[in-house]
């Protein structure tokens, strides 16, 4: 565990827009910072962080919370992976904190165990008479002991059974290895998924196996790889293979390589690049980008040289800017290999020229659609010209859309200012679009604002004294001093966390630090507290705070309360038993 004195410091120095900012783009508008937020689909910025209060609030969804908490919804990480990751990003280091370890909870950790004794096991198989086959084969494809230890490859026997023995003997369970995702059911018994397979290991960034991949060693019509299932430590289109390894190389080597498949992974390694990370056959996603981004280094595209590999970079162009990434691509000009040929083709010196040759995004765009079109043809030129325009239309920087136009006037004769007119009538649609989706979101604004009314005038009340007490210390100071509570359990905590926080800080309220202790609590009263102090949070409190605010809103919460219980003796009661309560009810007030 993290002592709590730790997780303060860190957030101290830890500042919110530089940490939101790590992730998302935040736009300084006057004294205040702006983002699209993340967590729901945002069009315009409603994301608000405040520098003052160390929190972030958006005005559409109403997630909130302090830089702990956006890291965690974020990631989706627990609340103390987010601690080390913010720690991480302000270059805060600690004995502590590097000895700690990742909060796991037991089934997870179970499940680790497994696959880490499993990997251990297949590595060994193929450094025995049982792993011949395999040796032979990796050979073949010019893979060394050296790289064998490195990538931790192994091998899963054919039998598919003699690898379960042995996990089995080891005490695991069939239930751990069916969660593992290892065996798979044959009639009555259970069999090893890898059979007669070499074994890639794929790992997380804290260097744990969490899956394997296995590809056959012969030429038969069985599927070339076998991979783990989606288990709970596994998702084949968030990892990136050899991600643990770039995470140690790129920061010396400067870049990170993307490539398609393990085979160019291990291409790049025998050209001397070992800072590489493989998409493993699926589209590449946001999560991916995710972790690109952790290495802070150069992304150089390389996928396969064909019309698949090349698309599939354009794609992730998009992916790659909405995410802030710096990246270029590797110029294959005409070359339809992946690097794992070119290297079996021409050699490594050869593969490592190749792959330092780097396209900048327009470039290759531009030479993405020279390749795919016939410009000798009308039809052609019109295609390559659409294309085109459409793309530098999206463009935000007006230099980069002027300098792609010329480029694609002086290859197909047409001239710079035709394009520029089909630019402006693209704009001048794009615009009218904007404004329809605008009339949308005012309609969904409007239905929040009317289900919020949904809540007692009580509620109300309470809702008003704790915003109160949220964003004006005055008014902590009034409440405390006037011995006032609430009849709700719920805001009653909220009461006091607040007191709490305020003499605790000399008389000043803290809520992110309040932020931090709720988000650490995992009983169901600290979430409901917790998401009652966001929604009433405001980032940029106007109201001019007095007493008489606080007080008048205390009495109107005292005189609905007193009613309602009034209300409740009343029921059931004869009219004479009625008028007395009444009597005694009213002389009581007076
Ligand atoms: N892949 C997969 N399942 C398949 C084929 C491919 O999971 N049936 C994934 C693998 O991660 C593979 C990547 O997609 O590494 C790229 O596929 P491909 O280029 O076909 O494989 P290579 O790694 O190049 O393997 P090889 O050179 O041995 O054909
Ligand atoms: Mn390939």
């Amino acid at each position: 565990m993290i002592s709590p004195e730790i997780i303060e410091e860190i957030r101290q120095k830890a500042n919110i827009v530089d940490v939101i900012s790590s992730y998302i783009e935040v736009i300084k508008k006057g004294n205040s910072y702006l983002a699209c937020c993340p967590f729901h689909n945002d069009k315009n910025p409603s994301l608000h962080i405040s520098t003052s209060k160390q929190i972030f609030k958006c005005f559409s969804c109403d997630k909130g919370g302090n830089v702990f908490t956006f890291v965690q919804d974020y990631e989706k990480i627990p609340f103390i992976d987010a601690v080390r990751k913010v720690a991480n990003l302000i270059g805060y280091h600690c004995d502590e904190l590097d000895k700690s370890v990742r909060s796991i909870d037991n089934s997870t950790k179970l499940i680790l165990s497994t696959l880490k004794e499993a990997s251990t096991l297949y590595s060994f198989i193929l450094k025995t008479n049982e792993g011949i086959k395999g040796v032979e084969y990796l050979k073949t494809r010019n893979i060394s002991d050296d790289m064998i230890d490195y990538f931790s490859l192994g091998y899963c026997p054919e039998d598919g059974e003699s690898s379960i023995k042995i996990l089995r003997a080891k005490n695991i369970s069939i239930e751990s290895l069916d969660k593992a995702g290892i065996v798979v059911r044959e009639k009555n018994h259970f069999i090893d998924r890898f059979k007669g397979r070499i074994i890639f290991p794929l790992f997380n960034e804290y260097d744990e196996v969490i899956g394997f991949s296995a590809r056959r060693i012969n030429d038969s019509d069985e599927a070339k790889y076998v991979n783990s299932i989606n288990t709970d430590v596994f998702n084949k289109s968030k990892v990136l293979y050899n991600f643990q390894n770039a995470l140690k190389e790129a920061h010396d080597a400067g870049y990170v390589y993307v490539t398609e498949g393990f085979m160019d992974v291990f291409a790049l390694y025998l050209s001397g690049i070992k800072s590489s990370v493989a998409l493993m056959g699926t589209a590449f996603t946001k999560e991916h980008a995710k972790l690109l981004k952790k290495l802070n280094v150069e992304v150089r595209l390389c996928l396969d040289g064909d019309e698949a590999g090349q698309h599939g970079m354009l794609r992730m162009i998009d992916i790659l800017e909405n995410e802030n990434i710096k990246y270029r691509i590797v110029n294959y000009k005409n070359c339809l290999l992946d690097p794992d040929e070119i290297l079996q083709k021409y050699g490594s010196e050869v593969l490592k020229k190749f792959s330092n040759r780097l396209f900048e995004r327009d470039d290759f765009v531009f030479q993405y659609y020279l390749k795919k079109f016939d410009l000798n043809t009308i039809d052609g030129k019109r295609n390559f010209s659409n294309q085109l325009v459409e793309y530098a239309s999206k463009l935000k920087n007006p230099i980069d859309r002027e300098l792609l136009l010329k480029k694609i006037s002086e290859k197909t004769g047409i001239s710079y200012d035709s394009y520029a007119n089909i630019i402006n009538q693209l704009e001048g649609k794009i615009k009218k679009e904007e404004v329809g989706k605008g009339d949308k979101n005012i309609s969904i604004s409007l239905n929040t604002v009317t289900s919020k009314k949904n809540i007692t005038k009580l509620q109300r009340c309470e809702d008003k004294i704790i915003s109160l007490l949220l964003n004006y210390p005055n008014a902590i100071y009034h409440y405390r001093q006037g011995n006032n509570y609430f009849n709700d359990e719920i805001y009653n905590k909220i009461a006091d966390y607040i007191i709490d926080n305020y003499e605790l800080n000399n008389n000043q309220f803290d809520v992110s630090k309040l932020i931090t202790t709720l988000s650490q609590k995992d009983d169901e009263i600290s979430k409901k507290v917790l998401d009652k102090i966001i929604e009433l949070q405001d980032i940029d409190p106007r109201q001019i705070y007095s007493d008489d605010l606080l007080d008048e809103s205390i009495s109107a919460m005292k005189e609905i309360v007193e009613k309602e219980e009034l209300n409740k003796k009343l029921k059931n009661k004869t009219p004479q038993e009625q008028a007395q309560i009444i009597q005694t009810f009213w002389s009581k007030r007076r």
